[in-house]
């Protein structure tokens, strides 16, 4: 879909799922884990981030994941969702609800070249380029990346691990 000289973005395929599940694994410790590994932490991903939940998101007719590469090398994706309310406004159902860079490839621009591929996604599905998603709170390094992009906040929403509870802001794209 996209090139820019060596990096590709494009849809996700069933024989991607391996690798999304892989490189989800890398991030969400790594942007989350700041304490260290626990057992919670670990049953989250290794439960959430399965060759065959990224297989069934890949495969969802209300969603899109588009990934980013160089050669036959993932470096991010981004899962795009376009029946999912808001909820702070219910009548937008275009979220994303993730955006992964692999740690080593951010600071380059890809998450900014998904950011608009995603936008062309929800425009041409859904007729509205707009879409929500939530940042967590204490990630200062994303949400200085929304703030460039121009997003806005719209409200607060809560991320629950095993009884913990973890606050979210709602961004508006
Ligand atoms: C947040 C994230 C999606 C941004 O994508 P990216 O490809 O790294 O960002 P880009 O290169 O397009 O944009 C760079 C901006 O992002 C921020 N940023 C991203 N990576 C950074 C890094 N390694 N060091 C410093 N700033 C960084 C800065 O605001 C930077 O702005 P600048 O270029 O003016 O300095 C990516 O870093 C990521 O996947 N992070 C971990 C997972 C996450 O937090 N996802 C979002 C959850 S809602």
């Amino acid at each position: 879909m996209l090139n820019n000289t060596s990096f590709q973005v494009r849809a996700a395929e069933e024989r991607d799922a391996d690798n999304l599940a892989a490189l989800s694994i890398q991030v969400w410790l790594h942007t989350y884990a700041w304490h260290g590994i626990d057992s919670k932490i670990s049953r989250y991903v290794l439960a959430e981030y399965t060759s065959e939940n990224m297989a069934r998101k890949i495969a969802n007719p209300n969603g899109q994941i588009l990934l980013v590469e160089k050669g036959d090398h993932l470096l991010g994706y981004a899962a795009l969702l376009l029946d999912s309310p808001c909820p702070t406004m219910p009548d937008l159902n275009n979220e994303l609800a993730s955006l992964y860079i692999q740690t080593r490839f951010a600071g380059q621009g890809l998450g900014g070249q998904l950011l608009a591929a995603s936008a062309a996604v929800f425009l041409q599905r859904s007729g509205n380029s707009k879409y929500w998603l939530t940042v967590n709170e204490k990630n200062q390094r994303a949400r200085d990346f929304y703030q460039k992009h121009g997003f806005c906040e719209i409200g607060d929403d809560w991320f629950e691990m095993e009884g913990e509870r973890f606050l979210n802001k709602i961004l508006l794209a």
